[in-house]
């Protein structure tokens, strides 16, 4: 049975929209609150620009198995990308990989590429500090998946990036990471703990300096000694840590970077995606396109007339034709905030997406039946 969204004033994409606003896209960004489907549609959309010939990498911050299990990947995610085993196309060089950002893990490979010395960088790794607080830090999350999808871009082996943000308020904050690094790296604790290097003194004296004295006796002063280690010996690779978010910043600028929007027609979720939009329009950028995901199918127009026998029948779809009518007027304002990108509806299918064909079937109600195939 095929089910379509039913003609409304209020926004809807034709088939073949989504795919020109992706054209030419190097980097896809999808957003969205929890549960609203942005780790499906992120796996989606990669699986269709490989359909159409693409080496696309799929980054997901979700811990989560069911993406992992959805792909058929049965040793999980991990923060090295793992190539899929797709049905495509024959003769299609389109390649679908997957793989979960680890924020630790990528905060190490970082300090190893940039330490001038191994010797150097095993300092920073075995520091207490390091490997208790630094990726707790605020931001580091953020600056991570920065520092990620900058390498992924640059990786000779994918063509685009596919990034699933978190489902929290702040996913869009990586846009605005080499402001988190700065306020890390300028932090006032971080300048006072350099400085006495930066005056070229080999030992720093914590005794010497009543506001580290107190911090000392405050968080204990292994814990002072432990820090103080860990920003000595990152000293000198702050330079290379904002020139890559610089560059990360650039690229998100860019425009072969697109924003996919992810929303269900539920006022909570309408609202986060309405504060999603606002919060690109603020840094001048737009939505690429608004899929609206779990919306109520409805079955176009029964050509049977309505008889006594059938009233029941009529009824349910006359109810779910008011649903879905009092959805797309609830998707207004959104639809308005995002004008002109296309708005694709996708209605809630009769079982969760838990495997390829769940995934397929989804992407054909975005992208129609068989893309580059014909
Ligand atoms: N259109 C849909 N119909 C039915 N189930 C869906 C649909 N889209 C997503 N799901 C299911 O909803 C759950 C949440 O989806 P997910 O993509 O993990 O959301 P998010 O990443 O936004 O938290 C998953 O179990 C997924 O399989
Ligand atoms: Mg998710």
């Amino acid at each position: 049975m095929s089910t379509t969204a039913p003609d409304s004033p209020t926004g809807r994409a034709d088939l073949g929209d989504l795919a020109a606003a992706l054209a030419g896209a190097q980097v896809v960004v999808c957003c969205g609150s929890g549960g609203v489907g942005k780790t499906t549609t992120a796996a989606v959309l990669g699986l269709e620009l490989a359909r159409r010939g693409q080496r696309v990498v799929v980054v997901t911050i979700d811990p989560a198995k069911r993406l992992a299990d959805a792909l058929g990947l049965t040793g999980g995610l991990t923060n090295e990308p793992a190539r899929l085993d797709l049905d495509l196309p024959p003769g299609s060089r389109g390649e679908l990989w997957a793989t979960m950002l680890d924020t630790a893990a990528t905060f190490d490979g970082l300090v190893r590429a940039n330490a001038p010395t191994a010797e150097q960088a095993e300092r920073i790794l075995s520091n207490r500090f390091y490997r208790n607080i630094a990726g707790a830090l605020s931001g580091t999350q953020e600056y991570m998946a920065a520092e990620r999808l900058h390498a992924l871009h640059r990786d000779d082996r994918f063509d685009v990036v596919v990034v699933d943000t978190p489902p929290t308020r702040n996913a869009l904050d990586f846009l605005e990471a080499p402001g988190t690094l700065a306020r890390f790296l300028d932090h006032p604790l971080f300048k006072l703990l350099m400085m006495p290097t930066r005056r070229g003194m080999k030992v720093l004296n914590v005794a010497a300096q009543p506001v580290l004295r107190t911090i000392g006796k405050v968080v204990g002063g292994d814990v002072l000694a432990d820090a103080i280690a860990f920003f000595q010996a990152f000293d000198g690779m702050e330079t290379g840590f904002r020139d890559r978010a610089d560059a990360v910043m650039t690229l998100l600028r860019s425009d072969v970077t697109r924003f996919v929007l992810v929303a269900a027609p539920q006022r909570d979720t309408i609202d986060e995606a309405r504060y999603f939009a606002s919060r690109l329009a603020s840094s001048s950028l737009s939505v690429a396109a608004l899929v609206v995901n779990r919306s109520t199918p409805t079955f176009g127009t029964p050509t049977v007339a309505r008889t006594r026998a059938n009233a029941a029948l009529w009824a349910n779809l006359d109810e779910l034709v008011a649903t879905s009518e009092a959805e797309h007027a609830q998707l207004g304002d959104l639809v308005r905030d995002v004008d002109p990108a296309p708005v694709c509806w996708v209605p809630m299918l009769s079982s969760d997406v838990h495997d390829q064909s769940g995934l397929d079937e989804i992407r054909r109600l975005l992208f129609g039946p068989e893309p580059g195939n014909g």
